[in-house]
């Protein structure tokens, strides 16, 4: 899987990769990592990406012309680029896409900065648009950055571990069970007895009570849908 970044701050994202399971993953070949940047395509003497918003409004907007050829040049380099906007303005990000993106062989992630993108470069550019959360943050980069880690686990060889993605919150419509590590008493704490006896069928029936306890609590909504049989 190739990843481009296109980014007026490509050092807000670049060290994300320096280090843990990513790094390893690059350090395999599994994920490359590039970036783009827009200014570099600006026709402006001073390099300009911002401007006022056409029919007013507050804030700037992010300029169409230096997007707009950073995008073209990208798709033609690679006809097959997955191209992603991240914008409060879409539809969520949810684990479902993450593993489906996770089989494309490249994806570049479009950041906005300012008040927004021309609207002309998503309609012109974009395979698909998503929002992170119901939140408004600063840019597009920490939202690209979630999107690329939730697809990057779920590409063969990036975890150290396949079964660690079978039994996680999301991969049914139930939140995980707690987990607990060692030592089993810690603090005058203790983990559940029935852990510690080693019978594993048990010990399953307890996870999948605690399961539906957490997600009752955390997202009644999502219990709703484990009863109905939804995933
Ligand atoms: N840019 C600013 N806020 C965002 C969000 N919630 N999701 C994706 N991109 C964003």
């Amino acid at each position: 899987m190739t990843y481009t970044f296109v980014t007026l701050f490509s050092n807000l994202v670049e060290g994300y990769f320096s280090d843990s399971i990513l790094r390893r993953a690059i350090d395999k070949d599994l994920l490359g990592i590039k970036f783009l940047n827009p200014r570099d395509f600006s026709n402006n003497k001073h390099s300009k990406v911002d401007d006022t918003a056409v029919g007013g409004g507050a804030g700037m907007v992010m300029n169409s012309q230096p997007l707009y050829d950073a995008l073209k040049s990208l798709k033609e380099e690679d006809e097959n680029v997955h191209i992603v906007f991240l914008t409060p303005v879409a539809k969520p990000f949810v684990q479902n896409d993450a593993k489906r993106l996770a089989t494309k062989s490249h994806i570049a992630f479009v950041s906005g900065r300012y008040e927004g993108i021309d609207e002309r470069v998503i309609e012109t550019f974009a395979d698909e648009v998503f929002s992170i959360g119901d939140y408004i943050l600063t840019g597009g980069e920490l939202a690209s950055l979630v999107m690329c880690d939730a697809i990057s686990r779920n590409i063969d060889g990036v975890l150290g571990n396949s079964d660690s993605l079978t039994v996680e919150s999301f991969e049914t419509s139930l939140l995980e069970a707690p987990s607990f590590s060692k030592p089993k008493l810690y603090e005058g704490l203790s983990v559940p007895s029935e852990y510690l006896k080693g019978n594993h069928s048990k010990i399953r029936s307890l996870k999948l009570a605690m399961s539906e306890c957490k997600t009752k609590f955390f997202r009644p909504e999502q219990l709703k849908k484990h009863c109905q049989g939804v995933k």
